[in-house]
């Protein structure tokens, strides 16, 4: 399903629209108080496995209802049919953006992006944007090793990339260094793509492994960015994201 037919990136987003924030926190209430605290800031925010499994699709409902522009972050990762009827579970909860992993093969995509594409046709909703994970930012060449896949990172992240174009999927996450690689190897009109492991230049990588500073992540053709603690740990988060953007 590929929704966005306007140019492989978006050039008209402003740097603010292209920031997600994560809202990776273990209650309602610390979420919706990020979220008051950045709404005006930034351009989406990010439920991901923590708060969902804390919250569940209520959470969703309620930014929705406040306005967010919800970026489900569920990585579902299950026989095609289960992942189909799941999405489109999540689809009815008004998510923005939803994520499978691109490793459940083009099966799943197909039947995902299928299902949900027809259950928005049938009740007039606008379809939420479907990406799939390539290789998590976490994950290194060992990590691959560990679980029986002997490509290099970037060249798994390449091939996923192309069975997800394939199988009907509006994009992809995948770390910011990995994206001009897949603008080559992917030229489809409109392919979103999605990146975590954000960092500034001197701060912690946390657990995560493959990352490059908001800009560079810009520059290099990424058409939103997913940030998390380096803005919800700081002292002053409105200043982080201020310090961010100003970088792009
Ligand atoms: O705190 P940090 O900026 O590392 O948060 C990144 C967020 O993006 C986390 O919620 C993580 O689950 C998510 N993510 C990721 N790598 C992916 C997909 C999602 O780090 N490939």
């Amino acid at each position: 399903m590929m929704t966005n037919t306007s140019a492989s990136k978006a050039p008209e987003l402003s740097p603010k629209e292209r920031l997600i924030v994560a809202l990776d926190v273990s209650s309602a209430g610390e979420a919706l108080s990020l979220f008051d605290e950045l709404k005006g800031e930034v351009g989406a925010f990010k439920v991901g496995l923590q708060l969902f499994s804390a919250e569940g699709p209520g959470i969703v409902r309620t930014l929705v209802g406040r306005g967010a522009k919800v970026f489900l972050d569920l990585k579902f990762h299950d026989i095609p049919n289960t992942v189909a009827m799941a999405a489109v579970e999540a689809a009815k909860t008004g998510a923005w953006m939803l994520n499978v992993h691109a490793s459940g093969g083009s099966e799943m995509m197909l039947r995902t992006a299928g299902e949900v594409g027809e259950y928005c046709d049938r009740n007039a909703l606008t379809p939420p944007k479907l990406i799939a994970v390539t290789v998590l930012t976490s994950t290194d060449g060992p990590t691959l090793h560990e679980i029986g896949v002997t490509r290099d990172p970037e060249t798994q992240v390449v091939e996923l990339a192309k069975l997800t174009a394939r199988s009907g999927f509006d994009g992809l996450v995948a770390s910011p260094r990995e994206v001009k690689q897949i603008r080559t190897a992917v030229t489809n009109e409109g392919f979103l793509i999605v990146t975590p492991g954000i960092r500034s230049v001197s701060a912690t990588k946390d657990d995560q492994k493959r990352v490059t500073t908001f800009a560079e992540a810009i520059t290099n053709g990424a058409d939103y960015v997913v940030v998390g603690r380096p803005i919800t740990m700081a002292a002053d988060r409105v200043g982080a994201v201020k310090e961010l953007l100003a970088q792009a």
